[in-house]
């Protein structure tokens, strides 16, 4: 099924509540929630009080994307009664198989991402594990930046790798994504987008949501 997660990093952070209200009213699915630690990419987003502040004014799920060293030490401050999928990158995490058992030992689905120069093949030994794979299709850090299409080949990969092993996890691109090449994303096998600029950047924000939902191949 076809999901979107729009990001919360390029909400109005002034008037944050207000912007979550209206992506959950335009039929969003999950609120992506970019955490950045200025170490492992450049920048510094926000942390865990942040995400918290809005326990109790949403109903969506909290889809969290970790861009953080030593992320063992902070993922249990994500975890609430919104919090869906915690995910971590492969890049950062030396233990990724005990960081995804954290996770999962904490009640919260998990997830792995890679970036842009991250080959799949380096996924193999945890591809069993995971409920999530995020497919960075920017170099993490900032929104607002070009889709990067060496991602197109590996969620082809990941779908297929899926489907040989019998394997249920959801395929997230995320970086670059509006309704414009939404419709291919999804048809090579994606079921989960992000969009943060397209969304809060467009002059009617819940139109892009539906259309990025319901964008076709063929126009
Ligand atoms: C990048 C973040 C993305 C980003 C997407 O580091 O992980 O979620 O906010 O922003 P857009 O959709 O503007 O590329
Ligand atoms: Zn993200």
């Amino acid at each position: 099924m076809k999901k979107i997660a729009p990001s919360i990093l390029s909400a109005d952070f002034g008037y944050l509540v207000r912007d979550v209200k209206m992506i959950e009213d335009a039929g969003a699915d999950f609120i992506h929630v970019d955490v950045m630690d200025g170490h492992f990419v450049p920048n510094i987003s926000f942390g865990a009080v942040v995400m918290k502040s809005l326990l109790g004014r949403t109903k969506m799920p909290f889809d969290i994307h970790l861009m953080i060293e030593n992320a063992d030490k902070y993922i249990p401050e994500f975890v609430t009664e919104n919090t869906e999928y915690i995910t971590v990158h492969q890049e950062s995490c030396v233990h990724l198989d005990r960081t995804i058992e954290l996770i999962k030992s904490l009640g919260v689905k998990a997830g792995v991402s890679i970036n842009p120069a991250t080959p799949v093949c380096l996924l193999e030994n945890i591809l069993n594990k995971v409920d999530l794979v995020l497919v960075m299709s920017v170099n993490p850090g900032f929104g607002g930046q070009k889709f990067i299409h060496n991602a197109c080949d590996k969620i082809k990969e990941l779908d297929r790798i899926r489907l040989e092993n019998n394997y249920n996890f959801d395929i997230e691109v995320d970086g670059g994504i509006s309704s414009k090449n939404s419709a291919m994303l999804y048809d090579l096998g994606a079921n989960i987008l992000v969009a943060g600029s397209a969304v809060f950047k467009a002059e009617n924000p819940e139109e892009e949501i539906f259309n990025i939902k319901n964008a076709s191949i063929n126009c």
